[in-house]
């Protein structure tokens, strides 16, 4: 049976000037089960915004294949494409940017009803209550404009807005990054609990690794728009893989965590996401480098229980997270 969600080989190549092009997003393959949440982390740049944005098609994929059920979806014609998209929706980081200013809120929540259901004036005006009431404001903001709401509030609404046509998947662009941290584990518990009720699934892009262990069932490490590891939460934390995952996760403070783990820093020059050679993207600054990384670019390699990691190297690995070299410190478990 095929997942919900399936990419497969997405690419996402912007013109760079001179010819040249910059690989924001360069063979990412996903999937996505019904309820689930699978996390996107790596860092600045790395192309998650990228792939969220293709998925919803705010910019048009270079290649790839993406299926919904089972169906492809890049190739569709527009009436069909239509019907597939409400079933994949989006909440971005910046509720500001991504709320009409001129738009009261009763008006954002009723744009996506008019466009993809066909809904009566009043069963819209109902839905848009039950939509403000499920995301915990009240009837009364329905006439707000987003400059009279907090930003919680105004990310609130963005959530009301995703759920409006009922979709099949959110997608959570750091969702919680641009509010106040007063108000973050709110928009996370709220999340979670319209994840519960809907039986939604997630695709929840976040720099937070804290947050991530705590809602993420899977979770896909991205760098220079590849994906280097993915695997079970809790599989990835506790025994991370690849050396990116590894410097990634020796960044975090998990001491409370409980988690034995080898620290590993990184070294030397990024590699540019500009025509960038057919090899390991980590090779100037991974310390286990071999001649053979800059050789060719891995494929990922299944360890099985879905986990995977695109590094020979620490596949040869003794045992999960030991020390490969000498210059790699050990953090005693907790
Ligand atoms: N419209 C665009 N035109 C040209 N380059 C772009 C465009 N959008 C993104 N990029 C480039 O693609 C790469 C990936 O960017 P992206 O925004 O997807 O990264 P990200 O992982 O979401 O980063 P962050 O964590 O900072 O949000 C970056 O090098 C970025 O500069
Ligand atoms: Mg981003």
């Amino acid at each position: 049976m095929s997942a919900l969600l399936q990419v497969r080989a997405l690419s996402k190549l912007f013109p760079a000037g001179g010819g040249r092009r910059l690989r924001a997003v360069d063979g990412v393959s996903l999937e996505l089960e019904a309820g689930e949440t699978l996390a996107l982390v790596g860092e600045s740049g790395s192309g998650k915004s990228t792939v969220a944005r293709c998925l919803v098609r705010l910019v048009e994929p270079s290649g790839g294949e993406v299926t919904l059920d089972g169906q492809s979806i890049l190739s569709l014609p527009p009436k069909a494409l239509a019907r597939q998209y409400r079933r994949i929706q989006m909440v971005f980081q910046d509720p500001n940017a991504s709320l009409n200013p001129r738009m009261r809120v009763r008006e954002v929540l009723e744009e996506p009803l008019r466009l993809h259901l066909d809904l009566a004036p009043p069963a819209r005006a109902d839905r848009a209550c039950e939509l403000i009431e499920r995301v915990g404001l009240g009837v009364v903001h329905l006439d707000r404009y987003p400059h009279e709401l907090s930003g919680g509030q105004r990310q609130r609404v963005g959530i009301a807005r995703a759920i409006a046509v009922s979709p099949d998947i959110v997608i959570l662009d750091e969702p919680t990054s641009s509010l106040d941290v007063s108000v973050r584990g709110q928009i996370l518990d709220l999340l979670l609990d319209l994840q519960q009720r809907l039986g939604l699934a997630y695709l929840f892009i976040s720099h937070d690794l804290q947050v991530v262990r705590h809602v993420a069932d899977r979770v896909a490490v991205m760098y220079l728009g590849v994906i280097v590891e993915q695997g079970p939460t809790e599989r990835v934390f506790a025994e991370p893989r690849h050396p990116y995952t590894r410097a990634l996760l020796s960044a975090t403070p998990m001491a409370r965590w409980g988690i034995a783990r080898t620290r590993l820093r990184l070294v030397g020059e990024i590699t540019s996401p500009i025509d960038p050679p057919d090899a390991c993207r980590l090779v100037g600054r991974c310390p286990l480098a071999q001649p053979s990384c800059a050789a060719r670019r891995p494929e990922l390699i299944d360890l099985g229980d879905r986990h995977a990691v695109a590094c020979p190297i620490a596949t040869q690995s003794p045992h999960p997270g030991a020390p490969l070299r000498a210059a790699n410190e050990r953090i005693p478990t907790c």
